[in-house]
Formats: structure tokens, sequence, C-alpha cells
């Protein structure tokens, strides 16, 4: 399974981008592999034009790799009037997969009341799975936990397999 990490953050360098890199450590401890990790601007267009590249396999600067089966975003999902990740992500996705941002709420939730201060949304781009996860180490890995086990099985049914 290839997942790509995109970090929305208009001050943040690859380098610094220490919730992309706990995220790059976890996928490839489940023995994925990750398909590109890029840090863009904060804005719609650049984030759009992120998720657009992580999906067809060509990165926006950073590494590149081949098309994702899943791109992971990272920040830009509260209520900043900054934060636009989540109209990036249904600027460029078809389909909403509300589960998987109601189960993040709900597991975030139980460890912060903040978590309900999230817009992040899951959709499919084609066959990739776009998931907004938030942009601190602590809240992305919160995230990443409460959802990672139903990846393999999204990808399968994505890819025409039956339960
Ligand atoms: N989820 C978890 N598990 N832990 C957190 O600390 N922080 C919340 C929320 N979800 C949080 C969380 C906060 S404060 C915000 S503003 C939103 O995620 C969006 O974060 P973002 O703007 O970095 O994307």
């Amino acid at each position: 399974m290839k997942i790509a990490i995109v970090t929305c953050s208009s001050t943040r360098t690859l380098a610094e981008d220490t919730a992309g890199a706990a995220l790059a450590e976890r996928i490839a401890a489940s023995g994925w592999t990750v398909c590109s990790h890029v840090v863009v601007d904060d804005d719609r267009q650049s984030i759009a034009a992120a998720i657009i590249a992580a999906a067809a396999g060509a990165g926006a600067g950073g590494t590149s790799g081949d098309g994702a089966d899943i791109v992971l975003t990272c920040g830009g999902s509260g209520l900043s009037l900054r934060d636009v990740t989540p109209e990036a992500t249904a600027d460029v996705c078809e389909r909403n997969v509300p589960g998987i941002a109601e189960a993040m709420r709900a597991a975030s939730l139980r460890i912060t009341g903040r978590a309900m201060l999230s817009r992040a949304v899951a959709m499919q781009r084609g066959s990739t799975l776009v998931i907004n996860l938030p942009g601190s180490l602590k809240a992305a890995t919160e995230c990443y936990d409460a959802i990672y086990e139903q990846f393999e099985h999204a990808v399968q049914m994505t890819a025409g397999g039956g339960h």
C-alpha cells in the first residue's frame, strides 16, 4: 500500500515537519510505503494541487514517487480563517467517506474536547482516499492511530474487493 503525506503549512519546512515524520514512521512500521512526502503552502490552490499530484504520482516538491492509494493531509483543518484544507480536499475529490472523520473525532473527543473543533473530511479522488489529519504532532498521531487499522480494507474495497 502506498501512502502520501501532504503537510499544509506556510511556516514549516520538510525537515521541521515532525508530525509528517511521525506519520511516515508509523506507515513504515505497518510495512507500507511512503510514496511521497511534501510540505505545501496552506492556501487552497496549493493544497489542491498537492493532493492531485500525490494521487497521480507526481511529487510537488520534496520526495516524489508513485501514485498513492491514500493521501494524508496534515494541518489546516481547524477554525482559523487560514484553515482551508477541507475545502481544498473537496475541490479535488468526488465522494465523501464521513465515517473516517467521525471515527477520528470520536476517538479524539475521549482525549480532548478540542477535537470538536476539527473540520476534517475524508473523501475519495477516483481510487485514492484523501484523509485530513490535524497539524500538531500529538493530534496527527492520535488521529492516525484511531483509523489506520482500516486502511488495508478500505484500499481493497476501493479496488473492487469484497469483505
Ligand atoms: N485531535 C486530537 N486527537 N488531539 C488534539 O489535540 N486538536 C484539535 C482537533 N483535533 C486535537 C484533535 C484542534 S485544537 C483543532 S483546531 C483541530 O484538530 C484542527 O487542527 P489543525 O488546524 O491543526 O488541522
